[in-house]
């Protein structure tokens, strides 16, 4: 295919939710510069939607209700995937790709877990399944990973990266706001996930991080390995003492190469109120990323909404209209951005990693008990860096303990002890600390 400049692009887009009416929106509102950028114009020639009432289709030449027109129609160059979910999402990619067309799609899940297969059928038809959109909303943090730091060994990167989740925790951090009335108002805005769990349960954030692992390791995709736990253990409590301790709670993706192979994982954070990424607020998403050579870059914007989503689709479409237009027959560049993937490069199991933690201890209110529980943290070689006991809440007292840098299964393991011990009543709540240690922002 070799469309010379001035010719236009065909797109055609299958769903009209979010993702779909805001790409639709945005190609009539910038299409003057896109037009200036490109030579050419990208005209949607056909759009199909579940249901055709109420929508605003004018301009566009073709309308039906049946995704697969659009992927059938031979005068379709570019497909949007704006359907969201797993069916028939999946079909409608592999029917695109199959059909020889470049496919745009914001649909992390997908690419999480079935990027690998469709990659592949990407490959063998010639022709490029574009994803910037599915991780952080409008930052062109695949672009950067993918491209402008090409030439780095990637050391970690850290990230807030479900907006909806952040959003939540900055309202009930800042505004003692409930979590169902926060998580209300996000979905009304268009941030949250179909099923919010997805957003709530940190599994939002485990797709968009399984994408960037592997652009970063050179590791296939593997969300099945990436550790995941949400934000609903959270409490408003746990929020205040970590404040007294100088930290904030943020639902971070973590990425790291360690000396055990790369660590995967998503969960609720402590960080120091004074790093970059503790003041990422709202909806807000930002990425940090470590490079060997460049040392620390940060990437920061707006991760949820139509228009930061279809920012990111629209940037897709235009490289792949100017790689149309340059006729090449084959992908300007691998999808995960290495062409020899470091296979041999396991993700570690999360009982494996060293982490700083704070723990919550529900302690009955008795002599003896800060001693029994320093014993035991001693007996599993975990050091305390420091300590608030608080003001008794009816039979207990919560104990606060930072510890240093220690094994997960090991303080599992003096978790369990503690919580078997009389004089405490009922679980611990621990959260990891991210310290970024020797890894100045
Ligand atoms: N539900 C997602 C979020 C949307 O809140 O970040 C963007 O992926």
């Amino acid at each position: 295919m070799n469309v010379e400049a001035g010719k236009p692009i065909s797109i055609g887009i299958c769903g009209l939710g979010t993702v779909g009416a805001g790409t639709l929106a945005l190609l009539k509102d910038n299409a003057d510069e896109i037009r200036m950028r490109l030579g050419s114009d990208l005209v949607v020639n056909r759009i199909a939607t579940r249901t055709l009432e109420g929508k605003d289709l004018e301009g566009v030449a073709n309308t039906s209700t049946d995704v697969f027109d659009v992927v059938n129609d031979e005068s379709i160059d570019i497909v949007i995937e704006a359907i969201g979910g797993y069916d028939p999402a999946l079909e409608v990619i592999k029917q695109a790709l199959a059909n020889k067309k470049h496919v745009v799609t914001a649909n992390k899940a997908l690419i999480a877990e079935h990027g690998n297969e469709l990659f592949e059928i990407a490959n063998q038809n010639k022709v490029v399944l574009a994803y910037e959109s599915s991780v952080a909303g409008g930052i062109p943090i695949i672009k950067a990973l993918r491209e402008g730091l090409a030439a780095n060994k990637i050391n970690w990167l850290a990230g807030i990266i479900n907006g909806t989740g952040n959003f939540i925790m900055t309202e009930m951090a800042s505004k003692q706001r409930q979590f169902g009335d926060v998580l209300t108002e996000a979905q009304k805005l268009g941030y949250a996930e179909a099923d919010p769990s997805f957003d709530v349960e940190g599994i939002d954030a485990a797709h968009k991080l399984t994408i960037m692992g592997s652009i970063a390791f050179g590791i296939p995709l593997q969300f099945d390995k990436t550790y995941t736990e949400g934000i609903s253990q959270i409490t408003p409590e746990d929020i205040s003492y970590a404040d007294e301790l100088g930290y904030c709670i943020k639902h971070l993706g973590i990425a790291r190469r360690s000396e055990k192979g790369i660590e995967m994982r998503v969960h609720p954070t402590l960080l120091s109120k004074s790093r970059l990424l503790a003041n990422v607020n709202g909806v807000g998403n930002a990425i940090l990323i470590h490079g060997n050579k460049v040392g620390a870059t940060l990437y920061s914007g707006p991760g949820a909404g139509a228009e930061a989503t279809a920012s990111a689709v629209v940037a897709d479409l235009i490289d792949l209209a100017r790689h149309i237009q340059s006729g090449a027959q084959s992908s300007v560049y691998p999808a995960l951005g290495y062409r020899d993937m470091h296979e041999q490069i396991s993700v570690v199991d999360i009982e494996a990693i060293e982490a700083e933690y704070y723990l919550r201890i529900p302690a009955v209110d008795r002599v003896g008990v800060m001693a029994k529980i320093s014993n035991i943290l001693q007996e599993h070689d975990i050091s305390i860096e420091a300590v608030i006991q608080k003001e008794a809440i009816s039979e207990t007292v919560p104990i606060i303990i930072l510890t240093h840098s220690a094994e997960e299964k090991r303080l599992n393991q003096a978790i369990a002890a503690i919580e078997a011990l009389d004089d405490v009543a009922g679980t611990i709540n621990r959260i990891r600390v991210e310290p970024f240690h020797g890894e100045a922002e």
